[in-house]
């Protein structure tokens, strides 16, 4: 009888047990490496940043994991939203620490420095580094994630570039911000000096010894979209006061989120007075009316045309390009959740173009021309970006769906050779090139802009 009770009993307390025990969101210690700090110090301008970009990871993209969003209501479009949908069930961050453990892994890490690969760019968002705030959904944790992945990288020979994508309030009302919608980051100085705080506690963090210096560069804003003069000023005024303040605790490298002509920097944030600081420059056609709709010599002859923007830019300041293989914007969602592409007429922007063999999950379904042109623009961007700048970061390394924009399966179906320094033509033979480069990457002509829907405009760069 009291043997009966007692089972009873047991039995009652593994349900409470299970009703509020949700499963650890924080990482496995026991996958923390013992490590020889192997990766040395970055040399600016005599090594160049070979890198892949860890989309998706700690900053979720609806299009880098489709997976996380198709089972739930058309409304979870962000990582806000994400949040909110799960802030009505029990074990709010149970589904997100699984992702965070097994988007990518250690294993994930070895595998980038055997292609040699040098560098991996880590989106992180603010609601991971500071406390939250005007009632903010976001599920935290991805900060001990981050700090894992910066002792897999110490031990693996690889350098991080740390970028913050997610600003409060939003610096560009894109997916990849956290927050889709309208950019409201631009709202009330809160915003910066919360951005501000997010930075300097990464920097605090991986100022430790025990990091071995392996960030080597912290973002300081990712993609930012001021679309008025007094917003650029905004953003030029954060960049600076957030410079002071990780100074204060760090030497580490900061990397300016470029917005605008990339001319426009020069002579901004200039030694003696500043030191370690450089910019990033998204060289992506896909996201302009204009280069989208280059064939596939235009399309090279235009990524030449970067080569004397780039030399320039890196006279000012380290630069840095941020790009992929794909030349269009065909992947699923990569506009945004329930958004179509500008590429074959299905977003409000039209261009003759079909879909139909250039994106997808199945690289073996690409048709023969895309995957050559593919071929030949890595080989031509990467001699670029190398030659005139500091060096490129790839998105993505890893992708669910959109294998377009795969590094991982570039490398097994061919369009990025092995070595990923192999030339299989000369880069840059034509005559002429098209330096659209130099007169801003978002110009879009202005008929296409009134025609705009507004949820076409929110393209979701990487
Ligand atoms: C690190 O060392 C500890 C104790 O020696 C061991 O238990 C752990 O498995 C090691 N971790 C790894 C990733 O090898
Ligand atoms: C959560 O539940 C509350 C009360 O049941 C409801 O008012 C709210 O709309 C729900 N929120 C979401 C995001 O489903
Ligand atoms: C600043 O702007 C954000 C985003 O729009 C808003 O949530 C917040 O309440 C504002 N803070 C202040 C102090 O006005
Ligand atoms: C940059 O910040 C410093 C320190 O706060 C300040 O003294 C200086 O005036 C600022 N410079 C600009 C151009 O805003
Ligand atoms: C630097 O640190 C000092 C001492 O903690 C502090 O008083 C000062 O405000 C900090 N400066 C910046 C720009 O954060
Ligand atoms: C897209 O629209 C343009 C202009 O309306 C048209 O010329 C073109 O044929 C269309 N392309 C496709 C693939 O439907
Ligand atoms: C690219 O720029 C670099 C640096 O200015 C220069 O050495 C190289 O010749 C240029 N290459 C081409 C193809 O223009
Ligand atoms: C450029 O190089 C390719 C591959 O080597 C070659 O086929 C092509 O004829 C060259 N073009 C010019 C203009 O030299």
């Amino acid at each position: 009888m009291i043997l009966v009770l007692l089972v009873i009993l047991l039995a009652a307390l593994a349900l409470v047990a299970r009703a509020d025990n949700c499963p650890p969101i924080t990482p496995d210690p026991t996958l923390h490496p013992n490590f020889t700090i192997q990766a040395p110090a970055f040399a600016w301008n005599q090594d160049k940043v070979r890198g892949v970009t860890l989309g998706g990871w700690l900053v979720l993209e609806p299009w880098i994991t489709p997976s996380l969003f198709a089972s739930k209501p058309d409304w979870a479009v962000d990582e806000w939203t994400y949040g909110q949908y799960w802030s009505n069930h029990s074990c709010p961050a149970a589904e997100i620490a699984v992702h965070w453990k097994g988007f990518y892994t250690a294993a994930d890490f070895q595998s980038i420095a055997g292609v040699g690969l040098n560098t991996v760019r880590i989106p992180i968002g603010f609601w991971s580094l500071v406390p939250l705030a005007n009632g903010e959904p976001y599920l935290v944790g991805a900060f001990e994630y981050l700090k894992q992945a910066v002792t897999w990288a110490a031990a693996s020979n690889l350098k991080v570039m740390v970028d913050l994508y997610g600003a409060p309030g939003s610096q560009n009302g894109l997916d990849s911000s956290g927050r889709r919608g309208t950019a409201e980051w631009y709202a009330n100085w809160t915003n910066a000096d919360r951005a501000t705080a997010a930075v300097v506690a990464v920097a605090t963090e991986f100022a430790k010894p025990q990091y071995g210096g392996a960030v080597a560069t912290i973002g300081l804003l990712h993609s930012p979209q001021p679309n008025a003069a007094w917003q650029l000023e905004w953003l030029r005024g954060y960049y600076n006061q957030t410079y002071f303040a990780v100074r204060n605790v760090s030497s580490v490298t900061l990397l300016l989120g470029s917005a605008g002509p990339l001319g426009s920097w020069s002579g901004f944030m200039q030694p003696p007075q500043y030191q370690g600081v450089g910019i990033s420059e998204p060289i992506l056609p896909m996201f302009d009316a204009t280069t989208l709709q280059y064939g596939a010599t235009d399309n090279l002859r235009w990524t030449c045309g970067w080569n004397d923007t780039l030399t320039r830019s890196n006279h000012n300041l380290w630069t840095v390009a941020e790009m992929t293989a794909a030349t269009t914007d065909c992947a699923a969602w990569l506009n945004g959740r329930g958004v179509g592409a500008r590429y074959d007429n299905a977003s409000a922007v039209r261009y003759p173009g079909s879909c139909a063999d250039k994106s997808g999950n199945n690289p073996g379904a690409f048709g023969a021309e895309y995957t050559r042109q593919m071929g030949v623009g890595f080989e031509t961007q990467t001699y670029v970006y190398e030659a005139a700048g500091s060096g490129w970061t790839f998105c993505c390394w890893n992708t669910e769906a959109a294998a377009d924009w795969s590094f991982s399966l570039g490398l097994v179906y061919g369009w990025i050779p092995v070595p990923i320094t192999a030339k299989h033509t000369k880069p840059c033979n034509f005559s002429s090139y098209i330096e659209t480069g130099a007169a801003g990457r978002r110009a879009v002509p202005a008929g296409v802009v009134t025609a705009l829907a507004a949820a076409a405009w929110l393209v979701s760069i990487l």
